[in-house]
């Protein structure tokens, strides 16, 4: 199988890059992981990077043209698919473009309810009945991309912000993979 060489966007704990990147070792997993993109320097996610030797870098999104700092990386890794996973960034336009429908993103909600931050609140708060996640493509507009795969709980009575969060993220281990597979098998 010809993997498609990968590149994962993180912000922060990376508990969904460490699932890829494990994920990623089985031969019949379309992809590997060349490249980790954090935009912070202290994302504990840095660390799977580390371990298994994966190349990382970590952008500065305050500087000016930054994205052609990612841009380069992802040609010299000839990286031909994007996942955005916990990246708290908007991606920048000019990326978009040259990643057309090669942008993953997994949003813990089931779009297009909840697009944005603060989703395990803002759903207690609304009483959903509902809640999982969704991973889509990347477009233009925030958390509106084409959706791939979307996996959904009840919400019980006494899930509170925390257990939302586990049970959505143990949710996004299995979504994510899937995802990838789906796309990848139509190709
Ligand atoms: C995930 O829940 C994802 O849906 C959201 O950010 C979180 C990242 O978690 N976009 P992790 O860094 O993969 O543990």
């Amino acid at each position: 199988m010809v993997k498609k060489n990968t590149c994962v966007f993180i912000s922060g704990q990376g508990s969904n890059l460490q699932n890829l990147i494990a994920r990623s070792r089985d031969n019949n997993f379309p992809i590997k992981i060349c490249l980790i993109i954090s935009n912070n320097k202290n994302a504990k996610g840095i660390n799977f990077a580390k371990k298994y030797r994966i190349p990382y870098i970590i952008i500065n999104t305050k500087i000016q043209f930054y994205e052609n700092k990612i841009l380069l990386n992802l040609k010299k890794y000839k990286i031909s698919l994007i996942c955005l996973a916990g990246f708290m960034k908007i991606i920048p336009n000019s990326l978009i473009k040259n990643y057309k429908k090669k942008i993953l993103n997994i949003h813990p909600s089931l779009l297009p309810k909840f697009k944005g931050l603060n989703t395990y609140s803002r759903m207690l708060k609304s009483r959903e009945i509902k809640a999982g996640c969704t991973v889509h493509f990347v477009n233009e507009k925030l958390d509106s991309g084409n959706t791939i795969i979307k996996k959904s709980f009840f919400i019980s009575d006494n899930d509170d912000e925390k257990i939302l969060k586990r049970k959505t993220q143990k949710l996004e281990h299995k979504a994510f993979p899937e995802a990838i597979i789906k796309i990848l098998s139509n190709n």
